[in-house]
């Protein structure tokens, strides 16, 4: 076996969204920041663009204002989603969004907010490849960033809320016109560091082989 199994599938079984568990408190080196995104960079882009871009913001009054927005652009969706998961019996949607609540009534005291960008913008009605192209160039280099983060005792969260207020944001940052913002990512140590596999149904519930089955078939 080339890597330790063990520890590779806990790593990638148990790198939750972090929201209730993130240490207010306790300052991120920024070192650390800098060694996660090295190892994003390692992650695969289309045509090997490499056009990742890291925004990366501690200072409080930013911080402040990047709440705000996402507040602001998440606040019914929160209220209206919880009690409608809820009602439907969605035990595990409803903790997540009760979960999502928290973390928005408490973004602006999260140390860090990362904000992982991509160099273009997509234009309206993109074909689908333009799509996948675009974004499938920047989530795998998040998710690289977050499996990073939870190796050395951090958690995130990937949130798009914000994203609403995009240009204010980058009005406040000085993003350039030309780069687009995919998410932002609360940064913080995770208070203890046990995290369990979430419920998920089988693979052969959501796989098909050589034709698409309805679910019941392909169990
Ligand atoms: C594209 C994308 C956007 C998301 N946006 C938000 C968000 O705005 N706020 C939030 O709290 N969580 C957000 N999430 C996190 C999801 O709620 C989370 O990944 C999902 O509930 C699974 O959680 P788990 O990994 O802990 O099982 C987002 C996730 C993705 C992939």
């Amino acid at each position: 076996m080339p890597f330790d199994l063990e520890t590779t599938d806990r790593l990638l079984s148990t790198t939750r969204a972090v929201r209730k568990r993130l240490d207010l408190e306790r300052e991120v080196p920024a070192e650390l920041i800098h060694d996660c995104i090295a190892l994003s960079q390692q992650a695969p882009t289309g045509s090997n663009q490499q056009g990742w871009r890291w925004l990366v913001v501690t200072d409080a009054d930013k911080k402040q204002a990047l709440a705000d927005w996402y507040r602001q652009a998440a606040g019914d969706y929160l209220a209206a989603g919880e009690a409608q998961a809820r009602a439907a019996g969605h035990a595990q949607t409803g903790r997540v969004l009760e979960s999502a609540k928290y973390l928005a009534e408490r973004l602006q005291d999260v140390p860090v907010h990362v904000i992982p960008c991509i160099k273009g913008k997509l234009p309206s009605h993109a074909p689908a490849s333009m799509q996948a192209g675009f974004y499938g160039s920047i989530f795998p280099a998040i998710w690289s960033f977050q499996l990073a983060l939870r190796a050395r005792g951090l958690g995130s969260v990937i949130t798009s809320f914000h994203l609403a207020f995009a240009d204010e944001a980058a009005k406040l940052l000085g993003i350039p016109e030309d780069v687009t913002q995919a998410a932002l990512l609360p940064v913080a140590w995770t208070v203890g560091d046990e995290f369990k596999p979430a419920q998920r149904r089988p693979p052969q519930h959501i796989t098909y082989w050589n034709r698409w089955k309805q679910p019941a078939d392909a169990s």
